[in-house]
Formats: structure tokens, C-alpha cells, sequence
């Protein structure tokens, strides 16, 4: 059965957590799989480390192991780049891996800002090949069923407001100035680590349509600033329509079970589990009086759907997504530079990018 699937052979560059949690899925048993998914070489700052991380995340495997990043890019047998690196190298991961032919996908948030992100898809479209943002959160079959309730359906009627956050207790001050949490230059604080994911479900709640078709919300942003790093950032996304998102993240607290909440004129719906990884949702009819719960089906944490996709998009020849489209990349981006615009919170590399 498994041989009818499209293979994609993964290089992955960087071991850490994100990875870890990636190639894990991914070696998941799944008798609903759309495609057959090879961890074919690990890239890494060392190669004990990548020996490590093998032994650990991937017992029984034995994959090519580099002690650079530098051999994934010429591996030919690697078809894709999977980059679990911090926000600060993933424009220069992806250059390399797209200079090298191969196809990315690329972990969240794509770049710094979005000059960064039209500078990769700018070469992504000159060499003609697959490049996605890993959002993987898009992908999953609620987030789906969610989106096809508020704008096909329209279950709660006109939707009204999104109120979205997530908010970790990192324990920053605990962390050395080299943590991809602390330092500025590695493109540090809550917006890109955690708010991305509320912007996309302001997003997602907000519009049925994606990239360049949606509508252009006004932005009203603050951000508490420590050494210059968000720890708290707090904006308003105000439709033309008059329809307003709400959206918080937060380094010092956590978000409590139900993360969104999506109101309308005939009901509400609330999203429970992290705001990256929804694990059910309640629709409430104010309409009927009735109330009805969706749950999550899949083993894992579900980054393979997001993984199945890219591997139908690309055996069916595609260069984008159309559920994560560079363009939807680029509009998210553009509202993350003007929330730190508005916040003050800034990278080094935004002056050069
Ligand atoms: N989708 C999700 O739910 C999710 C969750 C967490 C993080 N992320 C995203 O994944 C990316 C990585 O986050 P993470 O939490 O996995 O980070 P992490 O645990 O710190 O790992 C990042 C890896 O990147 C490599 N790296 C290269 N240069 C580095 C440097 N100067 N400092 C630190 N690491 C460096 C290292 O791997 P080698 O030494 O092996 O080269 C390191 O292990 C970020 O973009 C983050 O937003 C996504």
C-alpha cells in the first residue's frame, strides 16, 4: 500500500526541540498516511550531536548524520530541507537548501520580518521549487472543520470578534543572553515565538480568504519591552467591516485551556488545547440552544499533515501551498513588522534585510 504513496526524503537542519517533535511524527504508523515520509540525513552544528539526537528521537533508523548543515544541501538523496533552526538563520538556511535545488519547508515564523521572506521566495521562484512556512497549525483537520463552519456554514452567524492568546511560562530570566529567547539578534520575544500562532487564527477567523484575495486589517499594537525583547505583546486587528481580533502572547503566564474564543451573531465557538496544536472545539448556537464538541483525532502531536501535504503539493508538481501560500506568509509577516513597529521591539538584521 505504503509504495502507491508519494515519498519525500526529509534532510533536517538543526537538533533541536522542534525537530525532535518533527521526525517524531513523522515515524508515526498511520493507516490514514497520504504519503510515505524518510528521515534521510540529519544536519547539525556537530556530529555527536546528531548522533544524539538519532539514538534518542529516532531508535532503529540510521540516517545520514552531518556535522554541517552544508552536507544536507548536497545530499542527493535528500528531496527536502525540513529547517528547525532559530528565526534569525532560516533566510540564509533556506537560500542555501533552494541554491542547492532542493525543496524547504521552513519552521515558524518563516523570517524576521517579511523582506527577509520575499528575498527566499524571490529565489524560490527563480529555481523553481517547493518552499512552505511550517504552519503547521493550518493543517490540522479541526482547524479545517473550523474554518469551514464559521465561513461555509456560517454557524455563529456574522462573526463579530476573535479574541486569541498564547502565553507561556518560559521563565526567561532563568535563560543566558545566547537563548533563541532572550537574544534579539536570533530574532527573540513572544510575537515570532508565540503570537504568530494569534495572528493566524485572527486570520483564519477573521477572513475565508487567504494571501493576497483577504482583506487588509487596521493594527493597533503594544509590547512590553525587556532589554528590548517582548515578553507581553497585545494587538488589535480592526476589519473594514468592523470585525476586531484580539490577540495576546505572553512569556510570563500561560493561556488558560480554551486559548480562542470566536464570537458571532448566532453562537460562539471555543478552541481548546495550545493555541499551536488545537486539540477540540464547542460550537455554541445561540440560535438552536445547543451546544456541539469536536475532538482531535491522530496519534502524535500532528505535524504530519502538515508533512502529507507538502508531499502531495509537491508529487502533484506544485511550488506553494495553497492552504499556507507565500503570499499568506508575507501578509502575516508584514503585520508582525508593523505590531513590533508600533510595540518597539527590533532585530538587528531589520535595518540590513
Ligand atoms: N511548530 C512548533 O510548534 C514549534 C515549537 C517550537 C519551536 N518552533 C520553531 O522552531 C524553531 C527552532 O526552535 P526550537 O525551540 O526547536 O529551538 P532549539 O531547541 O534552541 O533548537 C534550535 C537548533 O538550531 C540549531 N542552531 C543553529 N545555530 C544556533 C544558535 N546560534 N543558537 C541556537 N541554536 C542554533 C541548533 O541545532 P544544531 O546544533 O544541531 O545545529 C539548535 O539545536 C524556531 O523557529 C521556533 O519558532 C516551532
Amino acid at each position: 500500500m505504503s509504495g502507491e504513496l508519494p515519498t519525500l526524503r526529509w534532510g533536517i537542519v538543526g537538533t533541536g526541540l522542534i525537530s525532535s517533535w518533527f521526525v517524531h511524527d513523522l515515524a508515526l504508523d498511520r493507516e490514514d498516511a497520504k504519503a510515505r515520509h524518510i528521515i534521510q540525513a540529519i544536519g547539525s552544528s556537530s556530529v555527536d550531536k546528531g548522533k544524539a539526537f538519532v539514538e534518542k528521537h529516532l531508535p532503529g533508523q540510521s540516517p545520514t548524520i552531518y556535522g554541517s548543515y552544508e552536507g544536507i544541501y548536497a545530499d542527493a538523496n535528500v528531496d527536502i530541507v525540513y529547517i528547525g533552526t532559530p528565526h534569525a538563520f532560516h533566510k540564509q538556511n533556506c537560500l542555501d537548501a533552494i541554491n542547492a535545488g532542493k525543496h524547504v519547508l521552513c519552521e515558524k515564523s518563516f523570517a524576521l520580518n517579511a523582506k527577509e521572506a520575499q528575498t527566499v521566495f524571490d529565489a524560490a521562484k527563480a529555481k523553481g521549487v517547493f518552499v512552505m512556512e511550517a504552519m503547521w497549525t493550518r493543517f490540522f483537520p479541526l482547524t479545517r472543520t473550523i474554518q469551514s463552519l464559521l465561513h461555509k456554514e456560517k454557524a455563529i452567524g456574522s462573526i463579530h470578534r476573535i479574541f486569541c492568546d498564547f502565553a507561556m511560562d518560559q521563565n526567561i530570566a532563568s535563560l543566558g543572553p545566547e537563548s533563541r529567547l532572550k537574544n534579539p539578534a536570533l530574532g527573540a520575544g513572544t510575537l515570532l515565538d508565540t503570537g504568530v500562532y494569534c495572528v493566524t487564527w485572527g486570520l483564519l477567523g477573521s477572513d475565508a480568504e487567504i494571501g493576497e484575495k483577504a482583506q487588509k486589517p487596521e493594527i493597533i499594537a503594544k509590547q512590553t519591552l525587556v532589554d528590548g525583547v517582548d515578553i507581553a505583546t497585545s494587538a488589535v486587528l480592526l476589519y473594514p467591516n468592523g470585525r476586531q481580533a484580539i490577540l495576546t502572547s505572553s512569556s510570563i503566564v500561560k493561556t488558560k485551556s480554551v486559548f480562542c474564543t470566536i464570537q458571532g451573531t448566532e453562537g460562539y465557538i471555543d478552541i481548546e488545547g495550545y493555541t499551536s496544536t488545537p486539540v477540540s472545539f464547542t460550537v455554541y448556537s445561540s440560535k438552536v440552544g445547543s451546544s456541539k464538541k469536536y475532538e482531535s483525532k491522530g496519534p502524535g502531536m500532528g505535524f504530519y499533515w502538515e508533512a502529507d501535504a507538502v508531499a502531495l503539493d509537491i508529487a502533484a508538481g506544485k511550488t506553494q501551498s495553497e492552504i499556507m501560500p507565500w503570499a499568506e506568509t508575507i501578509r502575516v509577516l508584514g503585520i508582525l513588522d508593523e505590531i513590533r513597529r508600533q510595540g518597539g521591539a527590533r532585530f538587528p538584521q531589520d535595518e540590513t534585510a
